[in-house]
């Protein structure tokens, strides 16, 4: 069935190509594993996938086995590593489908080692997760060295292909805890090599710490962020101007009226009008990921090349632009995201008005906007 609205996320591929290249001059020597968990942060896994690794991605980065899955059913053979430990019973899942494991618990190796036996799978990479900080997950590194013996002794059915670590705090100006983090992780690494370990990849390093902290580079930097095209965080947008945004959100007017001064708008109507005002219609709304707070805390759309306010609260499949006394016709294009002639707004935008991040923003957009590559 063909789209009924004319709301629409584009994803230009050829932006993530070119911030590929971006990130892999960050990257250095370095090999560059693509982050696409989230459907691509929203912007579709595997087109992006696919783009990521033809602009010269060694790999991709997951986050659950079905993840991976969808991308081997879409022919991909690259490297894909799963990033945390997976249920138990998907552990079968993961082997057969050649998913790199993420392990930091004796359970979960004895788990994949059974897996691969039973599947007669010699060598299934692993990859041991030293939790050096940030205390979401990982090994603490401590036990770096005991978990790597485990997983070298279930030889033959596995191998040590990685070691690594995630940074809490690599989009922040201030680097004190990323040195802190990075100096336990070489800890780690050196009584890993005092115990006759080989680690295999040594990896460190998220989209922030590519762009903005040289050390934690290593031998593969996970981005994912960046790819799309969006700044870590605001306060890095002045290191990324090279990134080019891959996604707009874009709709199109759906109901034009003319509203007298006085008059409110939308549910609890909680904006009013100070003066008389064309209002647009636009077809999309919290159901599509638009939060329903947006207009209150200041966000606009680009409409005939300018920007206008979101007035009254978000409904669920539509939203009211304050259009002035611009000449508004049903169908002229709304910009949320995206450019539209000079002016532009980025993900963000959003995140700074909303209290929270571009990365959520974007993976928050709902299935029911169809990705349209471009
Ligand atoms: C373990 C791990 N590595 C890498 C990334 C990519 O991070 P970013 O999108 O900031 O580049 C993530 C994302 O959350 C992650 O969880």
């Amino acid at each position: 069935m063909r789209p009924q609205r004319a709301t629409v996320a584009e994803i230009d591929l050829s932006a993530v190509a070119h911030n590929v290249g971006v990130m892999k001059e960050f990257a250095g020597d370095a090999r560059l594993l693509a982050v696409v968990k989230a459907n691509g942060y929203g912007h579709g896994a595997v087109p992006v996938a696919e783009t990521a690794l033809a602009a010269g991605a060694h790999g991709l980065c997951v986050a659950l086995v079905q993840e991976g899955v969808e991308l081997r059913r879409a022919g991909i053979e690259a490297p894909i590593l799963v990033l945390s430990e997976q249920p138990i019973e998907q552990v079968g899942d993961l082997v057969a489908h050649g998913l790199i494991a993420t392990a930091y618990s004796t359970r979960y190796i004895d788990a994949l080692a059974s897996e691969a036996k039973r599947l007669d799978v010699v060598g299934h990479e692993v990859h041991l997760k030293i939790d050096t900080g940030m205390n979401r997950v990982g090994a603490a590194p401590s036990n770096a060295v005991e978990l790597a013996g485990r997983i070298i002794a279930r030889s033959p059915q596995l191998s040590l292909g990685g070691v690594f670590t995630h940074l809490a705090t690599a989009d922040s100006p201030d680097p004190t805890e990323t040195r802190a983090q990075l100096s336990r992780f070489d800890l780690a690494l050196a009584e890993l090599h005092r115990a006759g370990v080989d680690p295999g990849w040594v990896h460190a390093a998220n989209s922030a710490a590519t762009i903005a902290h040289p050390d934690a580079r290593r031998d593969m930097v996970r981005a994912g962020i960046a790819l799309y095209g969006i700044a870590p965080d605001v306060s890095m947008t002045p290191l990324c101007g090279r990134l080019r945004p891959a996604l707009t959100l874009r709709s199109r007017v759906s109901y034009v009226k003319r509203v007298a001064a006085g008059e409110g708008v939308s549910y609890g109507l909680r904006h009013r009008f100070a003066t008389a005002t064309t209002v647009a219609t636009v077809p999309l709304g919290y159901a599509d990921g638009v939060p329903r707070g947006l207009g209150l805390s200041g966000g606009q759309v680009l409409v005939a090349g300018r920007r206008r306010p979101i007035v009254g609260v978000v409904t669920m499949d539509q939203l009211m632009v304050d259009c002035g006394d611009d000449e508004i016709r049903v169908d002229d294009e709304v910009v949320l995201i995206g450019r539209q002639g000079s002016e532009s707004i980025d993900a963000n935008e959003w995140g700074s008005l909303l209290g929270t991040i571009g990365y959520e923003v974007v993976c928050a957009i709902s299935a029911r906007v169809p990705r349209v590559v471009v």
